[in-house]
């Protein structure tokens, strides 16, 4: 019965690492995984992290299970975290927020909801999007619609075009919008963007997520919060989103898959009938988040010591991929001063597109085991001073 099964191809992504690992080069360097990576090559465990998983080891509180929504502690913070404790809507308890197994289900418990509750049949992606994006809302059986998100070049917003795309959307439609560090692009909307595009997803009466998987490593916390913020306290807006956020960037928990769906309302009273029915989509799904990383999380962002030292090293973190960028735009105008990479130091968060072709990027992969994904995007994060001229030489003589 089985034998008519075929076979699968790899994941782009993680594919491309299973390639790296055996790639015998010496100098070889994986920048297509989307994970930060310090000077010496390492994803490190973040200070706080490591105290509060100290603690908690010490007071040891077994393995029991979480509620279906996850810990209300946990849930209490992040949407904090998204908002700011000052919010409206926090104030208002006009939330339903479930921990969830990273990002990537918040994202797709987001698709089911809207699916089942609101009668969504579409959603609008931008093109180029995260590729799990389409996948995640293909198999929670939604239409995929995509809006044009770059220029012509490939590296900067053209925001008519995106302004365009999603006019073509219909009262109902769900639309999906990465709040900051746009993967795979880091080419993000300005404040002014932010709002036109914001208006015109409340007028036409469309349905938003907010991808919110690198909150902090934009310009701060804060303010990569800040397009929700406005979102769902402004008048003009109908204060109705759903905002899908993970830990595996800003806490570098990865692999602990730490996240959450935060979903707002007019009020508490259908925030509490939205969580009912978030929880119903979860118990059939994976019946209750994992706890570890979220007890983290959420031992970290209640001790307010350990939140101040949290902050202090993602600002760090985020600070050293600016330089990075920097640095590289710098060694590549030596290099090749023809060639125009002056929007990498203009992009934010991790990725990059790099303008680097699909040819190009081949022969990175095949001459100097350089791994980047054949659509230009490049893991600043990946790169170290270290490794930095062998990548900068390696393009620039092969794009000579
Ligand atoms: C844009 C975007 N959204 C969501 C996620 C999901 O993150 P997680 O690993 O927490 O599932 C990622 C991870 O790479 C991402 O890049």
């Amino acid at each position: 019965m089985f034998e008519t099964i075929k076979l699968c191809p790899p994941d782009a992504v993680f594919g491309l690492t299973e390639e790296f690992k055996i790639d015998c080069k010496p100098d070889k360097v994986n920048l297509s995984v989307g994970v930060y990576k310090d000077e010496h090559g390492r994803t490190p465990v973040m200070r706080a992290v490591h105290a509060a998983e100290r603690r908690m080891l010490a007071e040891h509180q077994g393995h029991v299970y979480l509620p279906i929504d996850g810990s209300p502690g946990f849930n209490q913070r992040v949407a904090e975290l998204i908002l700011g404790s000052e919010h409206s809507v926090i104030l208002e308890k006009r939330f339903a927020t479930a921990q969830t197994p990273g990002g990537t289900a918040s994202l797709r418990i987001a698709g089911e909801f809207l699916k089942r509750q609101c009668g969504v049949t579409k959603i609008w992606i931008s093109n180029p999007t995260w590729s799990n994006h389409l996948q995640i809302y293909r198999s929670a059986g939604l239409e995929l619609k995509q809006y044009d998100y770059l220029d012509s070049h490939g590296t900067g917003i053209d925001f008519e075009r995106i302004y365009r795309g999603v006019e073509n959307a219909n009262s109902g439609d769900a639309i999906l919008v990465h709040t900051v560090c746009h993967n795979p692009t880091g080419v993000d909307l300005s404040r002014e963007q932010w709002d036109e595009l914001l208006r015109l997803i409340s007028k036409k009466k469309l349905y938003p997520i907010f991808d919110f998987a690198y909150q902090g490593f934009g310009s701060g916390l804060d303010s990569d919060a800040a397009p929700i913020r406005r979102f769902t306290e402004s008048e003009d807006f109908t204060g109705e989103a759903i905002v899908c956020n993970s830990f595996s960037k800003n806490f570098n928990l990865y692999g602990e898959r730490v996240g959450g769906i935060t979903a707002t309302a007019k009020t508490a009273k259908t925030a509490a009938a939205m969580l009912s029915q978030i929880k119903l989509i979860i118990r059939t799904m994976y019946s209750n988040p994992p706890k570890h990383g979220g007890a983290i999380v959420e031992r970290v962002l209640s001790d307010d010591a350990l939140t101040k030292d949290w902050k202090t090293e993602l600002d760090g973190l985020r600070a050293r991929i600016q330089l990075l960028r920097e640095r590289f735009v710098e060694m590549m105008t030596d290099q090749l001063p023809q060639a125009d990479f002056s929007h990498i130091a203009k992009q934010r968060g991790m990725f990059s597109y790099s303008g680097i072709s699909a040819e190009h990027v081949d022969r990175l992969k095949r001459e100097y085991g350089i791994y980047l994904l054949r659509s230009g995007r490049v893991n600043i994060a990946g790169l170290n001073h270290n490794n930095l001229d062998y990548v900068c030489n390696a393009i620039a003589s092969i794009m000579r």
